[in-house]
Formats: C-alpha cells, sequence, structure tokens
C-alpha cells in the first residue's frame, strides 16, 4: 500500500493542504475535499489517569532543574529513520526523553523552561504533535496525518497522561530560535532541533547534559526495578519459547531461535532491547553474531544473548549456552561449569559498597585459573591477571549497568562507573565467559569452536544483590533438568 494521495514533498507554508496540493492531487475534487471535512465524531478523551510512572518522571524532571539552574533544557525524542524508499524502522523513543516523560512519540521534544526567578526551578512542556485537522486536510491528506499512521493523543489528553502542558511541536523550532540566555540540548536525536539551537549550545555544555541524565539512571526507583522484573520474565518464557522450537530450528537455521524470541518480545513488550544473539556451534566464540543465518547442529551448544524490552522501554539482557540436543558433552561441561564457577564468585562480588570492579575481577580470577589447570596458559595466575593472558579467551568485561539501553549509563564519567561504587538499586549484568575460536591453535583441538557465556541480570539491594534472572537455571545440570522439562511440557 502506497501513500498516493500524500505529499511529495513536505513543504514551509500555512496554506491549507487542499489549496496547496492543489495539481498534486489530481484525484482529489473539491466535492470531496469538502465531504472529507465533516461527519467525523467528536472522540476526545476525558479524565484519563496519569500513566504508573508519572509520580517517578517528575521527580527525575525536579532532579535535573536543580542541576542546571537558570538553563532551558531541550530534550528530543528523536525522529522516524528511513530504512529505504519511504518506509521507515520502527520507532524507539530516545531514553532520555522517555526517561523524563514517559512519553514515546516520536518528534516529541521536552522543554524545562527556567522560572524568571533566581533559583526558580523550571517549568516543563511537551511539545507534541495534536490530532490531526480535519479541515484543512491534513487528516487524510498529510503522510503523519491520522488516517495513515492512526490517532494520536489529543494535547489535552497527553497532559492529563503524562502531567506536563502540552504544546504544538510545530511551534517549537520557532520559539527556540527567538529565545535568549543559555540553553543546553541532548544531542544525536532531531537535527531540526539541533538545527534552531546551532549559535547557541556547545558541544562541552551539551555533553554535560547527557552525562548528568546517564548518572541519574544509575540508581533505579521501584518502578523501574518493576518494570525491570517484568522484562527479564518475558524473556525467560522466551527463553523457553526457544528450547521448546529447537527441532525445528535444527530443520532450518538460527533465524527459527530468533524469531520465536522476537515473537515473545513482540507479544508480551515493546520490542527485543538489542539484536538477539543466537549463535549455535562455532559462531558462539563471535561475540555480536547477529546474523544468525547458521546451522543448529544436535551435540553443538547454542549460545543465546536475548532481552525483552518492556512497554516502558526497560531491558532484560540474559544468555544461556545451552546443548542444543539437552545433554552437555564432557568437554562442554568442563568448560561450562569452569563459566558457571565464574559467574557464581562475580555475582557474590555484587553487594553495596563493593568497587564496581570487584565483579569482573573475581571472575577473571576464577577463569584465569582454569585456563592454567588446563594447561592452556602458563602460570602462575597473579602473572596471567598482571597481565591480562587470560583474555584472549574471555574477551570481554564481565557486565555492565542495565536499564532503559541495554549498556545503561553509557555516558557517565569514570569515577561514578567503572571506577565507582555499587549502590542499592544499581543493576547490572554479570557475564564471564569462554571463547575458543575455530582458529586458534593455541588450544587442544577439541576445545576449537566452543563458546560458553552465561549471564544474568543483578540488583544491589541494601544488604547484598538479588538475581532479578533467577528463573532460568544456571548450573548445567539444572540445565539439562529444566531443557527436559520444557520440551515435555
Ligand atoms: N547483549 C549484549 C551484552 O551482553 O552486553
Ligand atoms: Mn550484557
Ligand atoms: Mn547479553
Amino acid at each position: 500500500m502506497s501513500e498516493e494521495l500524500s505529499p511529495e514533498t513536505p513543504e514551509e507554508t500555512e496554506e491549507p493542504i487542499k489549496q496547496r496540493k492543489n495539481g498534486l492531487y489530481p484525484g482529489v475534487s473539491d466535492e470531496l475535499a469538502e465531504n472529507m471535512k465533516s461527519g467525523w465524531a467528536d472522540t476526545e478523551l476525558h479524565g484519563l489517569e496519569p500513566i504508573a510512572q508519572a509520580r517517578h518522571t517528575a521527580d527525575r524532571r525536579a532532579a535535573l532543574s536543580a542541576r542546571f539552574p537558570g538553563e532551558r533544557l531541550v530534550i528530543p525524542a528523536g525522529n522516524l529513520k528511513t530504512r529505504s524508499n519511504d518506509t521507515e524502522y520502527a520507532f524507539r523513543a530516545s531514553t532520555e526523553y522517555a526517561y523524563l516523560t514517559g512519553d514515546q512519540t516520536q518528534d516529541g521534544v521536552l522543554v524545562l523552561e527556567p522560572r524568571p526567578e533566581a533559583d526558580g526551578g523550571h517549568d516543563a512542556t511537551v511539545y507534541l504533535l495534536p490530532r490531526s485537522d480535519r479541515e484543512n486536510g491534513e487528516f487524510w491528506l498529510d503522510g503523519q496525518g491520522e488516517l495513515w499512521v492512526g490517532r494520536r493523543h489529543s494535547l489535552a489528553e497527553a497532559e492529563q497522561i503524562l502531567g506536563i502542558p502540552a504544546k504544538d511541536v510545530r511551534e517549537l523550532t520557532a520559539a527556540l530560535k527567538e529565545a535568549t540566555g543559555p540553553v543546553r540540548c541532548v544531542r544525536g536525536h532531531d537535527a531540526a532541533v539541533e538545527a534552531a539551537l546551532t549559535d547557541k549550545v556547545t558541544a562541552e555544555r551539551d555533553e554535560e547534559l547527557r552525562v548528568h541524565l546517564s548518572e541519574a539512571r544509575a540508581v533505579k526507583d521501584e518502578f523501574e526495578i518493576g518494570e525491570l522484573q517484568k522484562a527479564v520474565d518475558s524473556t525467560v518464557r522466551g527463553f523457553e519459547d526457544v528450547v521448546r522450537i529447537l527441532d525445528k530450528a535444527e530443520a532450518t537455521s538460527e533465524r527459527y531461535i530468533e524469531g520465536t524470541f522476537f515473537l515473545r518480545a513482540r507479544v508480551e513488550g515493546n520490542d527485543i532491547g538489542y539484536g538477539s544473539i543466537c549463535a549455535a556451534g562455532p559462531l558462539a566464540t563471535t561475540l555480536h553474531w547477529v546474523r544468525n543465518d547458521g546451522d543448529v547442529r544436535s551435540g553443538d551448544l547454542l549460545l543465546l544473548d536475548a532481552g525483552v524490552e518492556t512497554h516502558t522501554l526497560y531491558t532484560a539482557d540474559i544468555t544461556r549456552t545451552l546443548p542444543i540436543n539437552g545433554t552437555f558433552t564432557d568437554l562442554q561441561r568442563k568448560i561450562y561449569d569452569a563459566v558457571y564457577e565464574a559467574q557464581e564468585a562475580g555475582i557474590a562480588a555484587v553487594r553495596p559498597g563493593a568497587k564496581y570492579r570487584d565483579f569482573h575481577d573475581a571472575s577473571q580470577r576464577v577463569l584465569a585459573e582454569k585456563l592454567v589447570e588446563w594447561g592452556l596458559v602458563e602460570g602462575p595466575v597473579e602473572k596471567v591477571l598482571e597481565l591480562g593472558l587470560q583474555r584472549r579467551w574471555t574477551l570481554h568485561g564481565t557486565g555492565h549497568m542495565l536499564g532503559m539501553d541495554v549498556h545503561d549509563c553509557a555516558a557517565a564519567r569514570r569515577e561514578a562507573y567503572a571506577d565507582g561504587t555499587l549502590e542499592p538499586g544499581m543493576c547490572l549484568t554479570v557475564e564471564p565467559g569462554l571463547y575458543f575460536q575455530a582458529d586458534d591453535l593455541t588450544v587442544p583441538e577439541e576445545y576449537r569452536g566452543i563458546g560458553v557465556r552465561i549471564e544474568d541480570d543483578i540488583l544491589v539491594t541494601e544488604d547484598g544483590n538479588r538475581n532479578l534472572s533467577a528463573g532460568l537455571p544456571r548450573r548445567s545440570d539444572q540445565v539439562e533438568t529444566w531443557m527436559a522439562q520444557v520440551k515435555q511440557g
């Protein structure tokens, strides 16, 4: 279906669309244009309940306001991105915008306007595209008309739902151009907004805003922890779905696994939180294997790293390495159990007051010990760790912050993240792995092509931690029992 009645190019004009497009729409008679203006019911909604996180988004905006007194702050949701010709990728609002508003509307922009009095805080406004005008024809003649893309909330409805005053986003760029005083903008999401601010902002000051919003997300509030648990629970069900269809994947390819998990993500959540890694056999040694077009063979391992993203944009990030036929071989089990032991040591190091790096160090030590014990690298272990020699096979860091972004808080300063201290409410992955590349001549042949990672989502609590993904078995014998039960049931 093509938009044969929609404009070929957007034009900057206040003229009614029907007049403007005369000639471009030879099929639209004056009579039809007139006819389409009327006969539509009033569907305005009243008395809407605020979204569940409205109280939390207000707290987050208050914290942002306190950090940047007297400055105008501009946080865009972002725009549609072309996939090809006139088709677009699925829209996903920027994390910063969704975190501060709870809204996910394309082209939306949150503006915090400083009140005139010194340290008077800010007034928040969310700029959105209103309902389509039926009088001027945009309802059915414009590419973003509601007849094409579906009903939007009116500005009045959006105000009730979000708890933020709403204005027409088409007025925003002119207002930003005219505005005076210091401004900061979250970059990279909305080129038109950035263009309107180009002579008012600096990269350095904008980066400070991005850093603040990244660090603010490190400690999750109770709403966020609930959403992360929902994301994990859906992901657990998605892994069960995959175990049930492994025979179909053997008959086709890893794509059957990718598609099966995606179905769960779309039915229960918004999407997958990142490209699913469905890596069977030697492909498990490729860290970001997302082509997922390889063969699935009995006797090999499947490394499945996938996460459901909730409707509120919180994602899980879980990895299980599963024997495709349900039973580990002796060597697969030896390597798997070593990674499991490393993960146990890592999870045990997650507690409030611990250095962020502690869990990484604890896992790496176990893996280095195993590699020395197996004769793959010469000891002593202290020397291996000092020189980082284990990293030929452990490859990546042992985890990261998790939240609305799979690699959450990525713009945080080093001292607030990698060199920082764990606090209750932080959520991170613990995901050690061992990867023996198929062409690694430094290991015995039977190791080559085996990749194992185990990844769980760990919440720092007041007195230790809670494994949000404990619903998926991790110990090798429990994995086998679970797979057998899921296949039967
Ligand atoms: N799924 C990406 C990661 O584990 O970091
Ligand atoms: Mn991860
Ligand atoms: Mn992962």
